[in-house]
């Protein structure tokens, strides 16, 4: 009856959950649209100053290697993609929801961007990178959700690890990825997107497996175990879907991330 009560409370304050900001919706339905064009974008870019500001931060990251300073809106989508542009959207979206004024809105925040940031680099090509940006920027989407309805709650939950799924599961009778799952349904986002948000502790498929390895390198990272290197209960599962190269994935997100990459700053 506790339990019953106690998610018939989680799902209405879901209910209150406000929809994207409707600026960043247009403009991420403008490029899902394949006859869209580069003037199309930058014109609904135009009109929007943060997220105009925010592509010509990233189109001088240190990562996109330019000799010259990128200036123009028209310039700046040209150095980082389409895609780039509507991973930046979501998140300018996500972010102006839900905030990360607080201390721990902020390192999850960061936690998510580094995520996007490394799977990027593992994907085969041009949708599977996409999808591990996407999904890396919002597998913890839940935990954002959660932060947002239930602060006094969740917040003080966050030391070095954050709570893991029983402690959520024993509390609110849900879990962050089931939480996740409900709004990044409500919110339209891709099928493959949703996948990562449901499935990133208990993978699936490779994509949600690469998203689990990457957010447990990095998690491990942040808080210096990496002496010992462990990915603990996840590994079997991992190792199901990518087999051998699970070992040289974690090199790889490893080295990336000790190489600080400007690109993971530059996105915030
Ligand atoms: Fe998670
Ligand atoms: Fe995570």
């Amino acid at each position: 009856m506790e339990l019953c009560s106690q998610s018939i409370r989680i799902h209405r304050k879901l209910d209150e959950i406000p929809t994207l900001e409707s600026t960043k919706v247009r403009l991420f339905t403008a490029l899902e649209d394949e006859d869209a064009d580069l003037k199309d974008i930058e014109r609904i870019i135009e009109k929007d100053p943060a997220m105009a500001a925010k592509v010509i931060k990233l189109a001088n990251a240190a990562f996109y290697r330019r000799e010259a300073q990128v200036e123009s809106i028209h310039d700046a989508i040209l150095t980082v993609g389409f895609d780039m542009v509507k991973c930046i959207t979501v998140s300018m979206a996500v972010m102006h929801t839900f905030g990360t004024s607080t201390t721990v809105a902020n390192s999850l925040w960061r936690h998510s961007v580094a995520v996007g940031v490394l799977a990027f680099g593992l994907g085969k090509d041009k949708p599977e990178k996409e999808t591990l940006l996407s999904g890396g920027l919002l597998h913890d989407l839940g935990r954002m959700v959660l932060l947002y309805i239930e602060p006094d709650v969740y917040a003080p939950l966050f030391d070095d690890n954050y709570p893991d799924i029983d402690l959520e599961q024993e509390i609110f009778s849900m879990d962050h990825a089931a939480i996740g799952e409900i709004i990044a349904k409500r919110w339209h986002f891709p099928p493959e997107v949703v996948n990562i948000i449901r499935n990133h502790h208990r993978p699936n498929n490779r994509i949600s497996a690469l998203i689990r390895l990457v957010d447990c390198v990095v998690s491990e990272h942040d808080n210096k175990l990496l002496e010992n290197p462990d990915i603990r209960e996840d590994i079997d599962r991992i190792k199901h879907f990518l087999g051998s190269e699970y070992k040289s994935v974690v090199n790889d997100v490893l080295s990336k991330y000790n190489q600080g990459s400007a690109l993971i700053e530059d996105f915030i």
